[in-house]
């Protein structure tokens, strides 16, 4: 008894993620979508925690800045080629407010580089005194922005 329940709870786990898997696959572009707006999530996660201390909302503390310098610069140097996938953009696939000239205007490249100098500021600064946080999240915070400008969907 005891081993069909075991065996019935497995075979509904494959079920389960079997589903999973073919709406992924069906929708290639919206796992796209979903995949780097997760990452987006992480780069404000983390950039959280500095802007909180450089605003004093946080308690400076340098091994969770250094942390978090070093978090927004793996996440910046991960490749992000599978999910600004062509045609992925805005108008053409639900719930994304990427334009579509990310992959037309030739800028996107300049904007992640500054976006990486930027960070590279933050990892030598965060641990080393909210003075030196508080001087380096200016350049990120305007890295972030400077992309949103260009090639966000603004939000009204
Ligand atoms: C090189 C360009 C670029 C840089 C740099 C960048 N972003 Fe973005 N970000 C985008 C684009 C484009 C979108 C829209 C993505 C979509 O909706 O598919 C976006 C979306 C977002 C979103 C919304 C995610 C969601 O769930 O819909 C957040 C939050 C965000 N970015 C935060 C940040 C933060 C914080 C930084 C800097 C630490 C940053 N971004 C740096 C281009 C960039």
């Amino acid at each position: 008894m005891t081993r069909i329940i075991r065996l019935s709870v497995l075979v509904a786990a494959g079920i389960a993620v079997a589903g999973i898997a073919s709406a992924q696959s069906n929708d290639p572009l919206a796992a796209a979508v979903k995949a780097r707006q997760s990452h987006m999530q992480l780069y404000s996660a983390n950039l959280a925690v500095l802007g909180g201390m450089a605003q004093g909302r946080m308690d400076y503390d340098a091994e969770a800045a250094q942390a978090a310098a070093d978090n927004l610069a793996a996440l910046a140097s991960m490749s992000q080629r599978f999910y600004w996938v062509p045609g992925s953009h805005a108008g053409a696939v639900e719930g994304t407010r990427a334009l579509e000239v990310i992959w037309t205007d030739g800028g996107i490249g300049a904007e992640a580089e500054a976006f990486s100098a930027a960070v590279a500021g933050m990892q030598d600064a965060a641990g080393g005194g909210l003075d030196a946080l508080r001087a380096a999240i200016g350049p990120v915070g305007a890295s972030c922005g400077s992309c949103h400008e260009n090639y966000r969907q603004s939000n009204n």
